[in-house]
C-alpha cells in the first residue's frame, strides 16, 4: 500500500505543481494550456488563500494539487455574501481515476468547511463535482454575470441552511483573469510540448457554454 499524504502547499512545491498542472491540463480544453500560469500568479494576489491550496503526496512525490480563492454573491441589495472558489485541481495524468483527486477535493472540502466557509462555487465537468454534492445554481436563484445559470456553475453549501435566502449572481476573484500575455514566456520556461487541436476539446466547449433552462428564467439586477 503506497502512502498518501495530503497536506498545505509550500514555497518549495510551486515548481513541482506548476509542471503538474501544465501536464493535467495540456491540450484538454483547449491548444496548450495556461493553468500552470493561473496557479503561479494567483498565488500573490489578495484573493488567494493559502490555508486551503493542498498537495497530495504519494511515497513523498507530489501528484495533484488544489487551490482556492475569495468568491461572492452579490445580493439584490448589493451586499457581498463571501464564498470560496475551487479550482484549479490538478492530478498528475498517468494517475488519473485511481481515487486521487476524490481524495484531494474531498480533503479540500472538509478543510473550507472546518475554516467555517459558507459555499464553494466552481466551473467544471458535472461528473466531475456532483459526486461531491455539487449541483447547479438555480435552486438558489444564483446566476452568473450575465444572468444566465450554467450546468457547468455548481455550488456546494458547507453547513445546513448556507444558502438559504441568499440568491444574487456570483462574482469571481480577479486572480482567476491573470494577464493572457504572460502566459507564453512563463510557458517557455517548462519543456516544450506540442499544443494539439484535439476533438475532446469541443466538448468542453458544448460544456461550458451549456444554459441551464429548467423552470427559472435567468435574472438580472441593475
Ligand atoms: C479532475 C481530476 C482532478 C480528477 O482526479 P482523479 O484522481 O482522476 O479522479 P478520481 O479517480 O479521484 O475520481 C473521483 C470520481 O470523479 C469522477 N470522475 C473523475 N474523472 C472522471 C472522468 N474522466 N469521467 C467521468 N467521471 C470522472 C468519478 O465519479 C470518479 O469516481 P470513480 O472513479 O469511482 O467512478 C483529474 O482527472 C485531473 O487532473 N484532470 C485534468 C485537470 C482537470 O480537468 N481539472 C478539473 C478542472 S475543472
Amino acid at each position: 500500500m503506497k502512502k498518501i499524504t495530503i497536506r498545505n502547499e509550500q514555497p518549495a512545491d510551486y515548481r513541482r505543481v506548476e509542471e503538474i498542472t501544465r501536464k493535467a491540463f495540456w491540450n484538454l480544453y483547449a491548444p496548450g494550456a495556461s493553468e500552470h500560469y493561473l496557479v503561479h500568479t494567483m498565488r500573490s494576489h489578495g484573493d488567494y488563500i493559502p490555508e486551503l491550496s493542498f498537495v497530495i503526496e504519494r511515497e513523498g512525490e507530489i501528484v495533484g494539487s488544489i487551490h482556492f480563492t475569495h468568491a461572492w454573491v452579490v445580493t439584490p441589495a448589493g451586499d457581498e455574501v463571501p464564498i470560496v472558489h475551487l479550482g484549479p485541481v490538478s492530478i498528475t495524468p498517468e494517475l488519473h481515476r485511481q481515487g486521487f483527486g476524490r481524495k484531494l477535493i474531498t480533503h479540500a472540502i472538509a478543510s473550507a468547511k472546518a475554516l467555517g466557509h459558507r459555499a464553494i462555487v466552481l466551473g467544471g465537468f458535472t461528473y466531475h463535482y456532483h459526486p461531491y454534492g455539487f449541483t447547479g445554481t438555480k435552486k438558489w436563484s444564483i446566476t452568473m454575470p450575465d444572468g444566465k445559470f450554467y450546468t457547468g456553475i455548481m455550488m456546494l453549501p458547507l453547513f445546513d441552511g448556507a444558502l438559504d435566502n441568499v440568491t444574487g449572481i456570483i462574482k469571481l476573484s480577479g486572480a482567476l483573469y491573470p494577464d493572457e500575455s504572460g502566459v507564453e514566456a512563463f510557458d517557455a520556461s517548462f519543456p516544450p510540448m506540442e499544443k494539439r487541436v484535439l476533438p475532446h476539446q469541443k466538448e468542453f466547449e458544448r460544456a461550458a457554454a451549456e444554459v441551464d433552462k429548467d423552470d427559472l428564467e435567468g435574472i438580472t439586477y441593475g
